[in-house]
């Protein structure tokens, strides 16, 4: 018997990085994963292979409309991952309402309406599990993020005003990322990776590992929000 065996369980945005190595993780421990896309579809399809051919839908999640059909085509779910997100560089002088929402529909908007959509069926049912991605940024100031370094400070109090408004039956947890590059890193990201604790960079599998708790763990836990960063919030 695996941890999630007979669960569907839906991850936005788990065409690649991150939110594959989360689905293929929970694929592995026995769940009937749901890999939401919007723009990577071949991606997509080649992780639902690689998940033993799960289910892909697309939705673009800054329309409430879409997200709604996103969860009616998904049917019934016993857990929900919200990893889609946005992730911008730019000086906050020069922040234009456009660059703001760009993010904030997506890591913050879309992220609130896919709870909402997946408790409403998850509490009018046996209840489930809600895990958001936040990030370190949403825990440290990043000078040049404070756009995005918001938008994840909200996911991490809406996770927890969540999890009592969304109690007994769903429990709303996140995992909060440190460096995760893929690919090169940029000279930025090589300095983060020098000042983390651990003495490297963290991989999809570390912060996949965090998912699997939260999705399997008792009501008992909620409302919590575990760095995943090898340390660096503690600098
Ligand atoms: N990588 C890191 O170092 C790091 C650090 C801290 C926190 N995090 C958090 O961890 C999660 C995963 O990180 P990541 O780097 O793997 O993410 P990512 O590659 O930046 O984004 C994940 C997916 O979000 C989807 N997405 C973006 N806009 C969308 C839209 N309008 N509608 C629907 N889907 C949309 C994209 O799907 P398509 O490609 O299909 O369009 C994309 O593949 C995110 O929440 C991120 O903020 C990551």
């Amino acid at each position: 018997m695996r941890a999630l065996d007979g669960r569907v369980i839906l991850v936005t945005g788990a065409a690649k990085r991150i939110g594959r190595g989360i689905a293929l993780r929970l694929s592995r421990e026995g769940a009937r994963v749901i890999i939401h896309y919007n723009g990577s579809e071949a991606e997509a399809r080649a992780t639902a292979e690689e998940c033993g051919g799960a289910r892909t839908i697309r939705a673009n999640l800054e329309s409430v409309a879409e997200i709604e059909r996103l969860f009616e085509e998904a049917g019934p779910i016993d857990g929900l991952v919200n990893n889609a997100a946005r992730f911008t560089t730019i000086d906050p002088l020069k922040v234009t309402e456009a660059d703001w929402d760009f993010i904030h529909s997506i890591n913050l908007k879309a992220t609130f309406f896919c709870c909402q959509q997946a408790a409403r069926r998850m509490i009018a049912a046996d209840g489930g599990r809600i895990v958001n991605l936040s990030s370190l940024g949403g825990i440290r100031p990043w000078s040049h993020n404070a756009h995005y370094c918001a938008s994840k400070a909200g996911v991490i109090m809406m996770t927890r005003a969540l999890a009592k408004a969304f109690a007994p039956k769903v429990t709303v947890n996140s995992v909060a990322p440190g460096v995760i590059p893929f690919g090169e890193p940029d000279a930025r990201t090589k300095h983060l990776i020098e000042k983390t604790p651990a003495g490297r960079a963290g991989t999809a599998d570390e912060i996949a590992g965090a998912v699997l708790y939260f999705l399997t763990a008792t009501n008992f836990v909620t409302g919590q929000i575990l760095a995943i960063d090898g340390g660096l919030s503690q600098k």
